[in-house]
């Protein structure tokens, strides 16, 4: 099998991945470039445990051909790993919104993108922007709470 080469832009810095199949724009994170922020639950495009930001979309990353993605940029929740943190992971703590985590990585990209495209989400707007993303512990209205102080937060900030 022929190999071939894919780059793009991965939390601002250009990355490239070698593949001879074209494997999902997932494993190409977790398996080529060790980013295992995004996670794999469904593999289906069902639950949304996978979800990244491409070109400022929210967008699940098992269905989605690394082909796809040649040129475009992409975030995945390591972005928010910043000094300090982003305040959608200082609002995740304060409201204690994971409780087996395993869902977060991909609500957080999806409520990043949400407060990209609209400062000040209400409650219907937050979960509009959430309905591809299942959590099976129940903690929605957690979970909610912190997008909303998220928000209050970057306004505050004048983000
Ligand atoms: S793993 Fe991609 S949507 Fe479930
Ligand atoms: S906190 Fe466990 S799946 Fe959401």
């Amino acid at each position: 099998m022929t190999e071939k080469s894919v780059t793009f832009r991965v939390n601002g810095e250009d990355r490239a991945v070698r593949t001879g199949a074209d494997i999902p724009l997932l494993y190409a994170l977790r398996e080529e470039l060790d980013l295992k922020g995004a996670r794999f639950g469904c593999g289906d495009a069902a639950c949304g445990a996978c979800t990244v930001i491409v070109d400022g979309v929210a967008v699940t990353s098992c269905d989605l051909p690394v082909s796809a993605v040649a040129g475009k940029s992409i975030e995945t929740v390591e972005s928010l790993d910043t000094d300090p943190p982003h305040p959608l992971i200082d609002a995740a703590i304060d409201q204690q919104a994971a409780q087996c985590g395993y869902c977060l990585p991909g609500i957080l990209m999806a409520a990043k993108a949400l407060l990209e495209q609209n400062k000040q989400p209400d409650r219907a707007d937050i979960i509009a922007a959430l309905d591809g993303n299942l959590c099976r512990c129940g903690t929605h209205t957690r979970i909610l709470r912190a997008i909303e102080q998220a928000a209050g937060m970057m306004a505050e900030a004048g983000e």
